[in-house]
């Protein structure tokens, strides 16, 4: 392929320049200028009239809207925030801390997408197979197309099937290409025609084109570019592996977000084995699910049930904990808050893992003004057990609950939780879906429950003893009572 012209634009105004500058020319913006292909230079008249030539307009009422195919992928949980599989042309960026297993669960979901594919395949003779039900959902693509592709260029092909073979995944027929030249990794699409191909990682991928190194911001947004057309005009699914800055977010260019049908993370604390996948964008689903996995040495395994898993174990309450019932798309889960509050210095430090610091200072606030718990002079560190993130604000009410049981030294009750969004007024405002959180502590042997006065049942909840309160001085009340 003869080289393209490079030029430089200026991410700020779209001046051009055809030589790196510090200091964009137009707009003297610094530190602007990216590499970018230069466009052909026909003149547009004659341009403009052989296009129009070949673009369709359609009104919307003729364009047939067919329901997006969706092939799962054989991992529930995966398949759960993808809102049920992967969309045919999808493209879905996964991002995730390193080493937290991306690798290993797209190469388990293309293996077992494989066989599914291979199962269809003889089970109805390779002339008809692309459509033959299995399990009761219609399995396609995989089959008809040209399998699965795994990309890698970040390991060899050699370290890939090490993996494989620890993973258990002995005589898997997915198809491994270790290549980092996008020209190539293109013209393979176009060869093979996979139903879907992984690029691990798109921070890795470098186009001829360009002459800025693999990741930097031109390499990226132009490799995702070309290999997101490529998806949409061959229909093969592309999953792009990304990786994170050490703030956590995606690296690559924001544009990268936007260019994309889905965007996943992968998170989790690194010590423990759990591992949650979350959506933050997705064109054919919603994003409030997600999919959570325990980390094994046989790779991850999907956690169908894990309203559970993250409770210590203690056998005895201990001070400074309270459990509260968080909601993540449509399961509840059971999650531990535990608070530390101690003597601090001159300048008492607040920190929070899993919860939001910003939130945990106007808590701090609300519990000194409303219920006269002061920690002014104290160390206060609130931490969500398991390494599990919590976003909303239905945890208020077990946060300062966990932090008044540990500035006091007294333990809440046995099965006690609490759960409920705190205004700056004190007041306690309901959860979404009281009532699923609730029969779910039920379920689990929770006796006592501490909830916003909108989400007391109104029928009586087996085993469970319910306060409803709707201000935060009478949630301390209940607990003196309980001592
Ligand atoms: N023998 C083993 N037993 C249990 N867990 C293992 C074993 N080998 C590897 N792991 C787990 O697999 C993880 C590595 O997974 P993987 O390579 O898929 O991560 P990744 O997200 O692709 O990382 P990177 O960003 O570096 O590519 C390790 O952090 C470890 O938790
Ligand atoms: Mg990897």
């Amino acid at each position: 392929m003869a080289k393209e012209k490079t030029l430089y634009s200026c991410n700020e105004c779209g001046g051009t320049s055809p030589k790196w500058l510090g200091k964009c020319p137009h707009c003297n913006a610094w530190n602007s200028l990216v590499e970018i292909v230069a466009e052909s230079t026909a003149p547009a008249k004659n341009r403009f009239a052989a296009l129009a030539k070949t673009a369709e307009v359609a009104t919307l009422a003729d364009i047939e809207a067919s329901d997006v195919d969706r092939t799962p992928t054989g991992q529930d949980e995966l398949d759960r925030v993808l809102g049920g599989g992967i969309v045919e042309g999808g493209v879905v960026l996964i991002g995730g801390d390193p080493g937290i297993g991306k690798s290993t669960l797209l190469l388990q979901a293309l293996d077992s997408m494989q066989r599914a594919g291979q199962k269809t395949l003889s089970a109805a003779g390779p002339s008809q197979g692309a459509r033959a039900p299995s399990g009761g959902r219609e399995l396609h693509g995989v089959s008809e197309r040209g399998g699965t592709l795994y990309v890698t260029g970040e390991e060899s092909g050699a370290q890939v099937a090490l993996r494989a073979r620890r993973l258990g995944l002995d005589g898997s027929q997915v198809q491994v290409l270790a290549e980092i030249q996008l020209e190539k990794i293109l013209a393979t699409l176009d060869v093979q025609k996979p139903a879907i191909a992984v690029i691990d990682s798109i921070q890795t991928v470098y186009s001829e084109q360009l002459t800025s190194a693999p990741g930097s911001v031109a390499q990226v947004r132009e490799c995702a570019a070309h290999l997101t057309r490529a998806a949409k005009a061959s229909g093969t699914a592309i999953v792009l592996v990304g990786h994170v800055t050490k703030e956590g977010a995606l690296a690559g260019p924001r544009v990268l977000e936007h260019m994309v049908d889905t965007v996943l993370y992968f998170e989790g604390d690194t010590h423990s084995s759990f591992r949650l996948i979350r959506a933050i964008k997705n064109r054919f689903g919603a994003v409030n699910e997600i999919g959570v996995f325990a980390m094994t040495e046989k790779g991850l395994k999907g956690v169908s049930n894990p309203s559970a898993i993250f409770l210590s174990q203690h056998a005895e309450p201990v001070p400074g904990s309270c459990v509260m019932v968080t909601l993540e798309g449509t399961r509840p889960m059971l999650v531990e808050i535990q608070a530390l509050v101690d003597n601090g210095g001159p300048s008492p430090r607040r920190l929070s893992v899993g919860l939001d610091r910003d939130r945990l200072a106007m808590l701090l606030a609300v519990l000194h003004r409303h219920a006269g718990v002061a920690c002014l002079d104290q160390d206060v560190f609130v931490n969500a057990v398991g390494g599990v993130r919590i976003s909303e604000p239905a945890a208020d009410l077990a946060v300062m609950l966990a932090i008044t049981s540990s500035l006091r030294g007294r333990a809440l009750p046995k099965g006690f939780l609490a759960f409920g969004e705190v205004g700056l007024a004190g007041e306690v405002r309901p959860a979404p879906r009281g009532q699923e959180r609730l029969k779910e502590a039920a379920k689990l042997g929770f006796s006592v429950a501490v909830v916003p006065k909108a989400n007391a049942p109104k029928k009586a909840i087996e085993g469970l003893t319910i306060h409803a309160v709707e201000r935060v001085e009478e949630a301390l009340q209940v607990l003196r009572t309980l001592d």
